[in-house]
């Protein structure tokens, strides 16, 4: 693959990896700690699920659970608002702004491939 391909990647690894950091900082603010609350680990099952084929990988990490993230965030910043939890709507419009560009990526590399 194109030296660009991992660029983009290892951009996004950073981004999730700020993301998380985010969110865990903000939990602790508030009283909270990750784990608190159950998660699910679909990201996961999906990674596994894909790991013997790229295109695959791409057609459905990037294009469905991120892109979903695209749908659910927007009304996730409102309700935050509505609350007076700025703090916490200032973290959900950086993620959705990053998440705009790892579905781009997804959709670009799934295009090429
Ligand atoms: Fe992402």
């Amino acid at each position: 693959m194109l030296r660009s391909f991992f660029d983009d990647w290892v951009q996004v690894d950073l981004e999730e990896a700020k993301h998380f950091s985010m969110l865990d900082k903000r939990l602790i603010e508030v009283g909270a700690a990750y784990g608190d609350l159950p998660a699910h680990d679909e990201l996961w099952q999906a990674a596994e699920e894909t790991r013997s084929s790229l295109i695959a990988r791409l057609a459905i990490i990037p294009l469905v659970p991120e892109a979903y993230g695209l749908d659910t965030t927007p009304p996730m910043i409102e309700k935050a608002k509505t609350g007076g939890d700025d703090a916490t709507a200032h973290i959900l419009e950086t993620i959705y702004r990053d998440e705009k560009r790892h579905v781009a990526f997804g959709a670009k590399w799934f295009r090429f491939l």
